[in-house]
């Protein structure tokens, strides 16, 4: 992480100690552990200008191990860029990793040109500069690399980082607003190291089907920290930044939460929760009442995405401790946050279907069902042969060759190719499209570029009260379908198009992604 203290160095290895279960109880939890690292905020400069250097660095994420890591103007994850509605910048990114990126502004709604896709490479030593007007509400948005085909894993060896908007209308309401005092940014990923200590990554045939399968969790790339905030209400702004694993997220001693915000901006009012579900490329932004100072963890529970439920996420597991034991916090929770336009009555007829397609999910299933996988999960109880047998095909497995890796996914029966423009959608005009998945059983969190879109409808029911406000990332499980009501403001070219994907990463590196111009 960019601002990581010396102690932090020094005590992450024993995070490793810590008891599970115990562990949320966090009144008695006595071995030192990391403490919660701060992504920098990053404003323009006087001259509206914001440099972002991609590097290449080192971490202990194990005790005296170093891990070889990437990260945005520090060794692992970037700072957090902060930009105003309003506002125009211009950024310069420096690739000083030795590979081709190119560095996308996930949920930003900008011109195809300005966008950050796979078209727009920054070869190793170059730079990239970009125009970035700001013209939506206030919203925790992130950025990352979306270079075809390794997004992913770039993504695992650290470069993301959040972009905040801020705006007047935020900005008037009393919420928690003091960056890392009561305005708490976490960033949630999972990863599985080496024996000697490096990131595992491969892409073999388990990861383009199941996705990338960590077997540690890291909160802004430690591995159970602590943090100390004020004492009150705490706003938690929750990136799931794990290429392929959701989380089902509770609060330790299981008090309720009052989600704000999801990826696009604030909800019309708090929705009050005691679990909330975050797939990969989700964003929500959520409230705790840490009024009485007492201590609670931030939990991730088991979900319903197969192999994910592979040990240690086969129970309840505490990813982050908060102390809110400081001095007192400002803010409130309002009871009413930002007007929503209404969904027109008269929708307009579905212009574009994405159906999701995996065209190799058996041979990444086949293995894990021999394994006794499907029947493990079935019973509910942790065998130990078992894990260890699926442990062995997720790292033991061969990679793929790439011509098979990029015919592995596709949507609308076609992997992607960086040749073909698959539609046109039309500019400022509301647009309807009907996301759905083949007859696998896979959850895909589909993401859109160059807009915000608003939920109709998943499976046929209104979108839950938490993903009813601004969105990008549409999550369909099950077989399911989603309708989604969107609109481009901005123009994309062929040359610059915008693109529809899978936010597995995995995925999207194996085909699952789209692209399109809109005029
Ligand atoms: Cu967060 Cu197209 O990506
Ligand atoms: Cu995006
Ligand atoms: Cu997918």
């Amino acid at each position: 992480m960019v601002r990581l203290s010396r102690r932090t160095i020094l005590l992450a290895g024993s995070a490793w100690a810590f008891a599970r279960g115990g562990a949320c109880d966090v009144g008695t939890q006595t071995t030192a552990r990391p403490s919660l690292s701060i992504p920098p905020e990053l404003r323009a400069d006087a001259a509206g200008s914001i440099k972002l250097d991609a590097q290449a660095g080192t971490m202990r994420f194990l005790g005296d191990r170093e891990t070889a890591t990437y990260g945005v103007n520090g060794p692992y994850l970037g700072p957090a860029l902060r930009l105003r509605r309003g506002e125009t910048v211009t950024v310069q990114v420096t690739n000083s990793v030795p590979e081709n990126i190119t560095m996308h502004w996930h949920g930003l709604i900008i011109p195809g040109a300005a966008d950050g896709g796979p078209h727009q490479v920054i070869a190793p030593g170059k730079s990239w500069r970009t125009q970035l007007s700001i013209n939506q509400p206030a919203a925790t948005l992130w950025f990352h690399p979306h270079y075809y085909p390794s997004t992913a894993q770039v993504v695992i060896k650290g470069l993301a980082g959040l972009l905040i908007v801020d705006d007047e209308e935020a900005g008037r309401l009393p919420l928690p607003s003091r960056w890392g005092v009561d305005d708490i940014p976490l960033i949630i990923q999972d990863r599985r190291f080496t024996p000697d200590g490096q990131f595992f990554d491969r892409m073999n045939a388990i990861a383009v089907t199941n996705g990338y399968v960590g077997d540690i969790a890291l909160v802004n790339g430690a591995r159970y920290p602590e943090a100390r905030t004020a004492r009150g209400w705490i706003r938690l702004r929750i990136l799931n930044g794990s290429n392929a694993r959701g989380y089902k997220l509770r609060v330790s001693d299981n008090r309720s939460f009052y989600v704000i915000a999801s990826d696009g901006g604030l909800l019309a009012s708090p929705v009050e929760l005691k679990e909330l579900q975050i797939f990969a490329g989700e964003r929500f932004e959520m409230l705790v009442d840490g009024r009485d100072g007492r201590a609670f963890d931030v939990v991730a529970l088991p979900v319903a995405q197969g192999i994910m439920r592979l040990p240690p996420f086969d129970g309840p597991l505490p990813l982050v401790t908060i102390r809110p034991d400081g001095a007192d916090g400002a803010g409130r929770l309002p009871s009413s946050l930002a007007v929503l336009p209404a969904l027109p009555r008269r929708l307009p007829p579905v212009s574009q279907e994405l159906a999701m397609n995996m065209f190799h999910d058996m041979r990444g299933m086949m293995p894990l069902q021999q394994a006794g996988l499907p029947a493990m999960i079935q019973s509910g109880k942790t065998d130990p042969a078992v894990v260890a047998r699926v442990a062995d095909l997720i790292v033991g497995d061969s990679a793929l060759s790439q011509a098979e890796q990029l015919s592995s996914n596709g949507v609308n029966r076609k992997p992607f190719s960086l040749e073909r423009i698959d539609f046109t959608a039309a500019r400022d005009k509301d647009l309807r499209w009907r996301i759905s998945e083949g007859r696998d059983r896979m959850p895909h969190p589909v993401h859109i570029h160059g807009c915000q879109f608003r939920i109709i409808s998943r499976d046929g029911e209104p979108p839950e009260p938490e993903r009813a406000g601004w969105k990008d990332v549409a999550p369909i499980s099950n077989g399911g379908v989603t309708e989604i009501l969107l609109r481009f403001p901005y123009s994309a070219s062929r040359d610059d198009p915008y693109m529809a994907h899978c936010h597995i990463l995995e995925h999207e590196d194996s085909g699952m992604m789209a692209q399109f111009t809109v005029s």
